[in-house]
């Protein structure tokens, strides 16, 4: 295992004096891990250093073609001020496939887990105490080769920044409204769909804000062939509770792997609840909408947690879902799996490690 060299910041920020307004992701710690990929070197000089600009040319190749992938993470807070991860070897498995995707070289997963538990420990005053907020971690890898040609790159940084964090939706865990998207599509299968990449996100940009203007919190993708099947919500997975079933789109290729949504499933599933991966078509969920058979809706993601979807507008028809309330399934998931991450209560799973 290589060394990882610390050089601690001479001029340490001031951390948020109220921890009840941090918002998302626009507060960063005082250091970051760098670590530099170079043909015939390989993944090299990891360091923790102070956070701050880093320095590439302007024909660096992430800006033109968007060759990155990112992962999202959080560090939580327990009572007794000990600092938990979760489930750090799923994502650091994500950002492996996400990698193979984008001609990105692997990285070694269990060094980059060690490393991200070290700089947390570094971070852990940064690990904010109130209610409902955690310590996102925001690993990311882009290609940094000084050209403007269209091949991978042979010269790639790999960085982990940290942002202490709130609720990602300004409405907690009040239910959010969502705008089911007809005219734009995320990703096709044999696309990028399922890695966690920026041109992704780019994709979602234009739908995103023209649902925002209508006053919706974020939009439900359909399938870019037929227009028919559900694939995931901006942020976040996507469950249904149909009758005493809970269902949620199939793994096929265009969807993100939620390393929540895989939680949520394990959890429901522990209850002896029936959980059924499988293609759900919008209007197979509009007529169990109509019909009084939708029961729930709710979303899931590193970032939303547990969001409860209160509403969803799909052209002229609009689903109301639970009264616009969130559901006893949707409730009872969140005090679980936060449960497990604020270490509030067991860990039945084996999901949680400390940061130390
Ligand atoms: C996460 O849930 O961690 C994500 O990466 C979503 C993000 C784009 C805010």
């Amino acid at each position: 295992m290589q060394e990882i060299r610390v050089e601690l910041t001479k001029t340490p920020k001031a951390k948020p004096a109220d921890e009840t307004k941090l918002g998302f992701g626009k507060i960063f710690t005082d250091h970051m891990f760098v670590m530099n990929y170079d043909a015939g070197e390989g993944w090299h000089d990891p360091r923790i250093v102070p956070y701050g600009p880093i320095e590439m040319e302007p024909s660096a190749m992430c800006l033109h073609y968007g060759q990155s992938v990112f992962e999202g993470m959080k560090a939580y807070r327990t009572a007794d001020d000990r600092i938990l991860l979760f489930r750090p070897e799923k994502n650091m498995a994500r950002l492996n496939v996400s990698n193979e995707r984008l001609c990105i070289p692997q990285i070694d997963e269990e060094f980059a887990k060690n490393a991200i538990a070290k700089l947390v420990a570094i971070e852990k005053d940064w690990v904010p105490h109130a209610e409902g907020t955690s310590l996102y971690i925001r690993p990311f890898i882009f290609g940094i080769d000084p050209q403007v040609g269209v091949h991978p790159a042979s010269h790639l940084l790999f960085i982990v920044i940290c942002s202490p964090v709130g609720a990602y939706y300004p409405e907690g865990l009040n239910p959010v409204k969502i705008y089911v998207e007809k005219n734009y599509v995320r990703a096709v299968r044999g696309g990028m769909g399922y890695t966690k990449t920026a041109g992704n996100y780019a994709a979602s940009l234009k739908a995103q804000d023209e649902a925002e203007k209508q006053h919706y919190t974020q939009v439900l993708w359909l399938d870019g062939v037929e227009r028919k099947y559900i694939e995931e919500v901006g942020t976040m997975n996507v469950f249904f509770k149909i009758d005493d079933e809970i269902v949620t789109p199939a793994l096929q290729g265009s969807i993100l792997s939620g390393i929540t949504r895989m939680s949520c499933i394990e959890i429901l599933r522990s209850w002896g609840m029936k959980v059924t991966e499988r293609p759900i078509a919008i209007d197979e969920l509009a007529e169990a909408a109509r019909t009084g058979h939708l029961k729930e809706a709710f979303g899931s993601g590193t970032a939303a947690v547990i969001s409860p979807i209160g509403e969803l507008k799909w052209g002229d028809e609009i689903m109301s879902i639970n009264n616009g309330e969130i559901g006893p399934v949707s409730q009872k998931l969140y005090d679980t799996l936060t449960g497990i991450q604020w270490g509030k209560i067991a860990d039945p799973f084996g999901w949680t490690c400390e940061a130390k």
